[in-house]
């Protein structure tokens, strides 16, 4: 694992972008696993500038994103193909057919998770991953727990998760008590992997990290088992 303190949030989100527009370049049909949340919000802004000024081209770029609400209507502006919509999909030439993102209206959970993990088998696998990580370690939806589940699938969201992020809905009761997540091995079959960590209330979770002790007690920590992981933390992360 290469761990690279980036000054602030901006040197971290540029940084994210500089690595995802190498792997563009690099291979032009390459497979992006994306994430939502917070964290990447500025190496989006990034990568649409990118795009915007010619020095970026997506029309052969897959992506697959990592999670969902379960069950959300996607045009709900809540659900997280809306945010992949607001920050990226309109913004760059991403084709339609190429965007995937768990169903989180899917009438039959277990297929849309079985076919979610074959699609991204059959586009070659995830050539590079975005994470970003929950104050508990999660990632994606990937709580802790005794077990922790190797594929796609429909997980119940813990307080701690419901808590943080309803400061996106009107009110915690609005938050969906449910999502569809990739699953660790899911994750772990990535080729590369880029973890984001941003601000003082991930420091907890970053630290045990670092400590390259692996417990199903802060999922991130799984990270530790993978051959080409680099963490971008800012300052806040780190000292906090
Ligand atoms: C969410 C998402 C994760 C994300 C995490 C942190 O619940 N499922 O993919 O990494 O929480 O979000 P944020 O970046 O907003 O702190």
């Amino acid at each position: 694992m290469r761990v690279i303190t980036c000054k602030n949030y901006e040197e971290m989100s540029k940084t994210a972008a500089r690595l995802v527009a190498g792997q563009v370049s690099l291979k032009p049909n390459c497979v992006l696993g994306l994430a939502t949340g917070s964290t990447p919000e500025g190496m989006y802004v990034e990568l649409a500038r990118m795009y915007q000024n010619g020095e970026l081209d997506f029309s052969n770029v897959s992506t697959f994103n990592l999670d969902e609400y379960c069950p959300i209507d996607k045009e709900n502006d809540q659900s997280y193909y809306y945010f992949m919509n607001k920050h990226l999909y309109s913004k760059v030439n991403l084709k339609p057919e190429n965007l995937h993102i768990p169903n989180g209206s899917a009438k039959d959970i277990e297929t849309e998770c079985a076919n979610y993990d074959k699609m991204i088998d059959s586009a070659g696998g995830i050539d590079l991953q975005i994470l970003g990580i929950g104050s508990n370690g999660h990632i994606a939806f990937n709580e802790p727990e005794d077990e922790l589940t190797a594929g796609t699938h429909r997980v119940e969201l813990t307080e701690d998760t419901i808590k943080a992020n309803s400061r996106f809905f009107a009110s915690e009761s609005d938050v969906p008590r449910h999502a569809l997540t990739s699953g660790m091995a899911t994750i772990m079959k990535s080729k590369k992997i880029i973890l984001m960590i941003s601000g003082k209330n991930k420091s907890e979770p970053l630290k045990k990290l670092l400590t390259g002790k692996i417990t199903t007690s802060c999922p991130a920590t799984m990270l530790n088992m993978h051959a080409d992981v680099i963490v971008l933390a800012d300052e806040d992360a780190m000292n906090g």
